[in-house]
């Protein structure tokens, strides 16, 4: 991890490298702090905020290269008081601790305002979580890395003034769950953003032993290979990995308490790489399609979480499966129109060899209801080009058959600011979904609603489960310019929102 978190006591403003300081519209020129700033520089903010006409509108940032008591101060906008939360806060800093990486400073401060809310836990949590995030870089392959690491913000302070000193321990808290959660989406991210030759299934598996090493007896992981597989009747993801001279690792991640009376199971597509198979792409399309194992990457993320916190809900045991393979087209491939039957006993006729991640997914959901009795699962999935064009890069599409668990989902994303929306199981479009010569086909046949006929295809591998889908296919990778706290490249969406999940779910619910 890079940088250093801490709360000091101490009275505003201060004085360090860069004091960050968040505005808002409606009550800048009121608040007491900006008074005081603005008594300490004799006046010269004010006169700075109405040259640069700054009004403190959501996502609007002023950068004053002082000099004095800080180098630097920034304002950070953040729109209406009464619009704020916590979510958007993350965001908002993120442009903030850039510049101060961009300005080579190496420590940030911060203060407490009354409009961040009385969540000490929450504040200290999203403060760290942004403050990792906007720092992330992915530079394994870099010669030079973009930044040096001794040009970085290493450290912020986070000023706490003597009333409420008594809230350090509470926000020395938040800031450590924080710093945990941090670490699981930089391992998402690094597992995503590296090239397909360097992660396949292999890979995927020694990073969930690794995971499992480093809980000590908290997490155990099972993984089945290709025979173990075909002794199971994985006949769908088999298939789907036939043509890659790179074998398929069924892998499985457990917390140890296995006598917890609600079972939930996390489900991410694990494609390490998605050629298409015979069905192949053009080429502009499978330029990134070595983050077609994000949603495992995100499950990897949560459990490497879980390994490292020390409370634990020990009334819910967490699953997470893994199919990993490649999608490849050789002369072992699956050929459209072959017939694969899945773990459940269902055939499918595979009519396009791209529709591959639902394959694999079929027979994750399968093993779920069958051999864990999941309570609850969630897949995770970079699953259709249709979801991406739907909801664009920043949204992901969800799907569930059961309205409480959706709600949790709902409440726990919303809080973690991944955005989401909520596409329907939609039943007359099932029967797209029939073959004239097996139990189902692998497409809709349909271009439109595509994202929704992958759900409904997924849908007939779930019986007894609390289910949600969740299409990153948009989210799960950022090919446009970063924003907030998400980078270019491998994003992490979902590992915040799963991870919270899990604390929000009450066993029998
Ligand atoms: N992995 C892709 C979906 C995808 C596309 C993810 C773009 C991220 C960005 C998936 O396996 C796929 O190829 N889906 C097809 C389905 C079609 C053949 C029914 C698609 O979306 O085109
Ligand atoms: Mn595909
Ligand atoms: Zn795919």
């Amino acid at each position: 991890m890079l940088g250093k978190i801490f709360v000091e006591k101490a009275n505003f403003p201060g004085q360090g490298e860069m004091l960050i300081f968040t505005a808002f519209q409606d009550t800048l020129k009121k608040d007491v702090f900006f008074k005081q700033l603005d008594l300490k520089t004799k006046g010269k903010l004010t006169k700075k905020i109405k040259l640069h006409d700054f009004k403190a509108k959501e996502g609007e940032m002023l950068t004053w290269e002082i000099d004095d008591f800080y180098k630097t101060i920034v304002m950070v906008g953040a729109g209406n008081s009464k619009d704020f939360n916590l979510a958007k806060w993350k965001n908002l800093l993120a442009g903030a601790f850039r510049a101060a990486s961009s300005l080579k400073h190496k420590s940030a401060t911060i203060c407490y305002f009354d409009v961040l809310g009385k969540d000490y836990f929450e504040i200290g949590k999203k403060l760290t979580v942004s403050f990792h995030l906007s720092n992330y870089s992915f530079d394994f392959f870099k010669s030079k890395p973009d930044l040096k690491k001794q040009d970085r913000l290493a450290e912020l302070k986070f000023l706490l003034y003597s009333p409420l000193s008594d809230k350090q321990a509470e926000l020395e808290k938040g800031i450590e769950l924080g710093g945990i959660i941090s670490k699981g989406i930089y391992l998402t991210r690094n597992l995503v953003n590296q090239p397909a030759s360097h992660l396949n299934p292999m890979t995927m598996q020694e990073t969930a032993l690794m995971i499992e090493k480093e809980s000590k007896g908290k997490i155990k992981t099972e993984v089945f290979n290709e025979t173990e597989c075909k002794k199971l009747g994985m006949g769908a993801f088999l298939g789907v990995s036939q043509g890659s001279d790179t074998k398929p690792k069924f892998i499985i991640l457990k917390t140890n308490n296995s006598r917890a009376k609600t079972k939930i199971c996390l489900i991410g597509k694990s494609v390490t790489f998605d050629s298409g198979g015979l069905s192949l792409k053009p080429a502009d399309y499978m330029d990134t399609m070595k983050m077609d194992m994000a949603g495992g990457a995100v499950v990897l993320g949560v459990f490497q979480i879980l390994s490292q916190i020390n409370e634990f809900n020990q009334d819910l045991q967490v699953f997470g499966l893994l199919p990993a393979c490649e999608n490849m087209p050789s002369g072992a491939a699956l050929k459209p129109g072959d017939i694969v039957r899945a773990l459940n006993g269902k055939t499918i006729e595979v009519l396009n060899t791209d529709a591959e991640g639902r394959l694999t997914l079929a027979d994750a959901l399968s093993y779920a209801e069958k051999y864990i009795k999941a309570d609850y699962m969630i897949d995770v999935a970079t699953l259709t080009g249709a979801c991406a064009v739907a909801l664009g890069l920043d949204i992901a599409g969800v799907f569930s058959n059961d309205e409480k668990f959706k709600k949790i989902f709902e409440k726990t994303a919303t809080a973690a600011g991944e955005e989401f929306w909520p596409l329907p199981l939609y039943k007359p479009y099932k029967k797209r979904l029939k073959s004239n010569i097996a139990d189902l086909k692998n497409i809709g046949g349909s271009r439109y609603g595509g994202a929704i006929s992958a759900a409904l295809f997924l849908a007939e591998f779930v019986n007894k489960s609390k289910w949600i889908h969740i299409d990153i296919a948009g989210p799960a990778f950022n090919t446009e310019e970063q924003h907030g706290v998400i980078p270019k490249g491998a994003t992490g969406w979902g590992v915040e929102t799963m991870f919270g999940i899990l604390t929000e779910i009450s066993p029998k619910n």
